[in-house]
């Protein structure tokens, strides 16, 4: 019997430069002098002034946005953008059932419900589930861009006028996205994005909000960025001016080095979106039509962000090979960042969203998800493998070795079978 050539069966490995193989964001000595500036600045803003100005101008003229309310993570500011759209206890919010859990967690603090709803094919939300959960307590819609991947922004924008809620997006994987020009975080009355490590913008950590709406506006400030900005940025005539000193209470501002870090990769998010565009498309190209792999598909008009790629395993097509088999044999090949997510995924899998009231014992909403609640959203997760997308034409090197491996292992998954 002649010898495989896969290298899990002790063929040589396709890749054979060791990982990691993906650094992200890229720091360069423009970085490090932005920080170094920023140290001889100011480390701590108190208002609207300096590298925190400077980023959320940027920022809004980026996306097109009115306001921009830099924060310090992603789940601050999810958190306050729900407390600034007036979610309050007993009202229910529809969220994407597949997504990272900080979509949805901000929702259990503030006493209300999330309503977790399937996704379609795409992995986003869907808009017929999202228009059947509608009840007479459901206050807004909040929609995922997963992986990069932007929703079906006209149909879900539809419904939630239809039904005069709010539509929120958490944009957090989709920095520069769009969808016909418009930019993702700038559909909805509020948009947030994390600054996370890996995202597409990155600050180290960090996130922001930004709105459209100038009462958002003001009580974003109220939720998490007390005194001098609420005094300066909400009008002295505004009723809620009288709250400035105190705010809520709650402090979420971001670092100022990580503003100074996230100032300076903004400098080249359309380059690097664009690196990213270029390599997924080889992916996608490369990869349609190989046996037990589906790419995803990308409608006219829809500009993705490329945080990952996620393609579909489809055992089907290779005799039911199991997809752990077929992703370990990719790891012995040298895909190190060859990815199957773990805390993104169907929500109802977690604990928390099964029985929450150990940790949040006023948890009114009754909710006591299961697994197996959301079909689509758990056959998705479990047959995803992701794979970073790199942005520099040097990479493309790596691209093509990831395609050959991806191939080589589809070629010959029957010597896995035996
Ligand atoms: C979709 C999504 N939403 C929210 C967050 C939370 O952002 P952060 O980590 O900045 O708090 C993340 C982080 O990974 C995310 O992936």
């Amino acid at each position: 019997m002649t010898r495989s050539p896969l290298a899990l069966l002790g063929g040589p490995p396709l890749i054979e430069q060791p990982g990691p193989h993906f650094a992200w964001p890229p720091i360069t000595d423009q970085t490090r002098a932005a920080v170094k500036d920023q140290l001889g600045t100011a480390i701590s803003i108190y208002d609207r002034s300096g590298v925190v100005a400077e980023l959320e101008d940027r920022l809004c003229t980026y996306l097109g946005a009115a306001h921009s309310v830099l924060t310090s993570s992603g789940t601050a500011g999810l958190f306050s953008a729900y407390a600034a759209c007036g979610i309050q206890p007993g009202d229910e919010v529809i969220v994407p059932a597949y997504t990272f859990l900080a979509t949805a967690t901000p929702l259990f603090h503030l006493g209300a419900t999330p309503v977790l709803v399937d996704c379609d094919g795409t992995g986003n939300l869907d808009p017929g589930a999202v228009a059947a959960a509608i009840t007479l307590h459901t206050k807004a819609v909040m929609v995922t861009h997963l992986w990069g991947i932007p929703a079906d922004l006209t149909a879900l924008s539809a419904i939630t006028a239809k039904h005069g809620i709010a539509l929120l997006e958490d944009a957090s994987h989709a920095h520069g996205a769009s969808v016909n020009g418009r930019k993702i975080g700038t559909w909805s009355q509020a948009g947030t994005f994390s600054l996370n490590g890996p995202k597409p913008l990155s600050a180290g950590e960090g996130g922001f909000v930004a709105t459209n709406d100038d009462e958002t506006f003001y009580r974003l400030l109220l939720h998490g960025h007390y005194n001098k900005r609420c005094r300066t940025e909400i009008p002295a005539d505004h009723p809620l001016h009288r709250y400035a000193t105190t705010g809520m209470g709650l402090k979420f501002r971001i670092h100022p080095l990580a503003a100074a870090i996230a100032l300076e990769q903004l400098d080249h998010l359309d380059e690097y979106l664009a690196g990213r565009e270029t390599i997924a498309q080889y992916f996608m190209d490369e990869l349609r039509g190989t046996p037990g792999i589906a790419v995803p598909d990308i409608p006219d008009g829809t500009r993705a962000a490329w945080y990952g790629l996620p393609l579909q395993y489809r055992p089907e097509e290779l005799d039911g090979l199991p997809i752990e088999r077929f992703y370990h044999t990719l790891q012995a090949e040298g895909c190190s960042e060859a990815d199957r997510p773990g805390s993104t995924c169907p929500l109802n899998l977690h604990p928390l969203f099964q029985d929450p009231t150990p940790l949040f014992p006023t948890c009114r909403g009754g909710v006591a998800y299961a697994p197996g609640d959301f079909p689509v959203a758990e056959r998705i997760h479990h047959h995803t493998i992701k794979f970073p997308v790199w942005h520099r034409d040097e990479d493309l090197k790596l691209a093509e070795q990831y395609v050959a491996a991806i191939r080589k292992v589809s070629t010959h998954y029957q010597d896995l079978l035996r």
